[in-house]
């Protein structure tokens, strides 16, 4: 399968508004993590897209790497949303994946909260939300987006046990055209919808595995057990611990412990 990109074979006739209407791409770069912050901080239109077919230093949660050989996807999108936006932007950018998953490949993924796409208990997709917000202004705001389209997950034994691929669930090659420019368009409807969002809540929680499961929440230095209850609104989450105390984690790593 040709599974060649390029700016242009994103943009023409996609059909978005604004987002991908800008696509810039590189062969291989750090993060675009790094270029999309640049980007923004120079004012680029709003939906430029930063693209790579490899990045050499890509960035994950919590201070961790991110692994983006050729084969994969490895996306910045630059918006300027409104403050009251940014709590929704978990749940549109894990949205968006899981709907082009389902559309492009069939595959069935899950969300595990707070925006980890799997497909089997297997990571398939990461996302990184980074933003600068001053005085309630957003200068500008970042939704990364690393998915594991045509890889071997044989390849890489250090991940091979908690991460897939679309491939390796399909059992061959996906055009990685048809999984960005669906993901484009899903990205720009939702984001769209914002902030009447009550529909991206309810489809978010709906589709996280991880309610109902008894859980570890690594959160900063803190460890929390209990059984994941509920999400509000805002994409925290509720956690039942064995005293019966309920608390809200607002930002961390989860591992289930049993079914
Ligand atoms: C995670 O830890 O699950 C988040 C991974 C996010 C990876 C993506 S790939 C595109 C963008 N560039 C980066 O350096 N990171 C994000």
């Amino acid at each position: 399968m040709e599974n060649n990109i390029s700016s242009e074979s994103i943009t023409s006739d996609l059909g978005t508004s604004f987002i991908g209407q800008r696509v810039i791409y590189y062969p291989s770069l750090t993060s675009t993590m790094e270029m999309a912050k640049r980007e923004g901080i120079a004012g680029a239109a709003g939906g430029t897209v930063i693209i790579a077919d490899e990045q050499t230093a890509g960035r994950g949660r919590i201070k961790r790497a991110w692994l983006s050989p050729k084969g994969s996807i490895s996306l910045s999108v630059i918006l300027y949303p409104k403050a009251v936006c940014l709590p929704f932007f978990i749940m549109l950018a894990s949205l968006a994946v899981f709907r082009t998953i389902e559309k492009v490949t069939g595959l069935k993924p899950e969300i595990k909260w707070p925006n980890d796409v799997l497909i089997g208990s297997k990571k398939v997709c990461g996302i990184l939300i980074e933003s600068d917000v001053r005085k309630d202004k957003v200068n500008y705001a970042v939704i990364g987006i690393g998915l594991n389209v045509n890889l071997r997950l044989a390849d890489f034994p250090d991940i091979s046990l908690i991460a897939t691929s679309l491939s390796d669930e399909l059992g061959e090659e996906v055009s990685r055209l048809e999984i960005l420019r669906c993901l484009l368009v899903e990205l720009e409807k939702l984001y769209l919808a914002l902030p009447l969002s009550e529909h991206i809540f309810e489809e978010w929680r709906d589709r996280l595995v991880t309610l109902g499961k008894s859980i570890q929440v690594k959160s900063g230095n803190i460890t929390h057990r209990g059984v994941a209850e509920s999400v509000n609104q805002d994409g925290s989450l509720l956690l039942r611990k064995p005293d019966a105390s309920l608390i809200t984690i607002i930002a961390g790593d989860i591992a289930t412990l049993r079914e």
